[in-house]
């Protein structure tokens, strides 16, 4: 079965694991810091903290920004669940902006409308999480330019574009967000097992991140309200154990020098499959600013399944017999019944994120997907759909 996303894990990768297994650290060790080290040199960040997985990467960085209450925070429907969930793990409001049409991210043109609406309530956004969806770059400039107008705190979710540009420019995250997280599950770029980490300019905000992945605590003189010897921890604010493992962070450190081949092959199986579909009207590949090259995380291909007999979900199957297993990316976060039972969103909410699910399938992408599977990949898919 060939499934829509997977590691590349080789020999060197597996050799520094084991290293680290015949070592004297499993967690708390030195591999810790070279990672995060590795992950400071590769983003051109200040900072990073490297953690148990994305999820507790962004659930920290809304506690580090201080989110409570009342805070509106928002984001784009078109992402995983731990976007718009980090959110609510803070008390805080969120809210959901729609997507462009072409490339699937945040439209900066109603992130503004959004701010004004509240404005004109009285009341002000907090913070606005991009996702640089599919391994897409958001529109940075006007996100960053929105931020500074209206006083936001701006968030980048980068899990799916690590190694992707904005202006020719691989460490462009840190340069415009206040904070990015990222995520090294195995089906993204590069794989810890679970991962993830914060990466920030911000000195203080790392401090807090750092504080708070280890239960609040802190050994530091400086920030000590007592000293009985050298033993001697204190707890100012309630933490939690996100620690990442040494071994786990010996394989991204490892997995990290290959990143830019790995982004390299999908590239390269991202522009076969442009070719393959190309002229067919009922499918649309994904499209991409000329300021951003994409790191392709996933291919979403759009299938206008209007105009054919059957349903998405027969699709599904029909791939599924042939040993195709896709998936789709993603059920717009507002139309879950969380969010509607919750904060009342309904169908009709984010419009273009709507059509978007409808027709988007994610088809296999992963750097060791091989020629032939390409080929039978797109063959099946136009098979079914009767284009060949
Ligand atoms: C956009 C996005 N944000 C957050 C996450 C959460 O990362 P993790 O699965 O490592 O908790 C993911 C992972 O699926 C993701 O794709």
């Amino acid at each position: 079965m060939i499934s829509y996303g997977k590691q590349s894990i080789d020999q060197s990768n597996i050799d520094a694991v084991v290293d680290v297994l015949n070592g004297d650290w499993l967690t708390q060790g030195p591999a810790v810091e070279t990672f995060e080290n590795d992950l400071k040199n590769y983003f051109g960040a200040k900072n990073a903290c490297a953690v148990a997985n994305g999820t507790a990467a962004l659930h920290l960085t809304g506690l580090a920004l201080g989110w409570k209450t009342g805070d509106i925070i928002i984001t784009s429907p078109i992402t995983f669940l731990a976007t718009a969930n980090c959110i609510v793990y803070a008390g805080a409001t969120p809210d959901f902006v729609d997507i462009d049409p072409l490339t699937y991210i945040i439209d900066p043109n109603l992130v503004e409308d959004k701010v004004k609406t509240y404005q004109s309530q009285g009341k002000k956004i907090k913070a606005l999480i991009g996702v640089d969806y599919a391994g897409h770059p958001c529109d940075w400039k006007s996100l960053r330019e929105i931020s500074d107008k209206y006083g936001l705190q701006l968030v980048n979710d980068n899990c799916h574009a690590m190694g992707a540009s904005y202006f020719g420019d691989k460490q462009y995250a840190v340069k415009y967000a206040d904070v990015v997280t990222q995520s090294y599950h195995p089906v993204k770029h590069i794989t810890t097992g679970e991962g993830g980490a914060v990466l920030t300019n911000d000195s203080t905000i790392d401090e807090k991140v750092r504080c708070l992945r280890n239960h609040g605590m802190t050994k530091d003189i400086n920030q000590l309200e007592n000293n009985d010897g050298p033993w001697y921890y204190e707890m100012h604010e309630v933490g939690y154990n996100y620690r990442i493992t040494d071994f786990q962070c010996a394989l991204g450190s490892s997995q990290l020098k290959n990143l830019d081949q790995f982004v390299h092959e999908r590239r390269e199986i991202a522009k076969r499959y442009d070719e393959l579909f190309s002229g067919i009207d009922i499918l649309t590949t994904p499209k991409t600013n000329s300021s951003i090259d994409h790191a392709y995380h996933l291919y979403p291909l759009q299938i206008d399944f209007e105009k054919l007999s059957f349903t998405k979900a027969d699709f599904f199957q029909k791939m599924q017999q042939a040993g195709i297993n896709l998936q789709v990316h993603y059920i717009p976060v507002h139309l879950q019944p969380f969010y509607n039972r919750n904060y009342g969103f309904t169908s009709g909410y984010c419009t273009i994120a709507e059509s978007f699910y409808d027709r988007a399938v994610s088809i296999p992408l992963y750097p060791s997907l091989t020629d032939v599977e390409i080929e039978k990949i797109a063959m099946d898919i136009t098979k079914f759909i009767g284009t060949k």
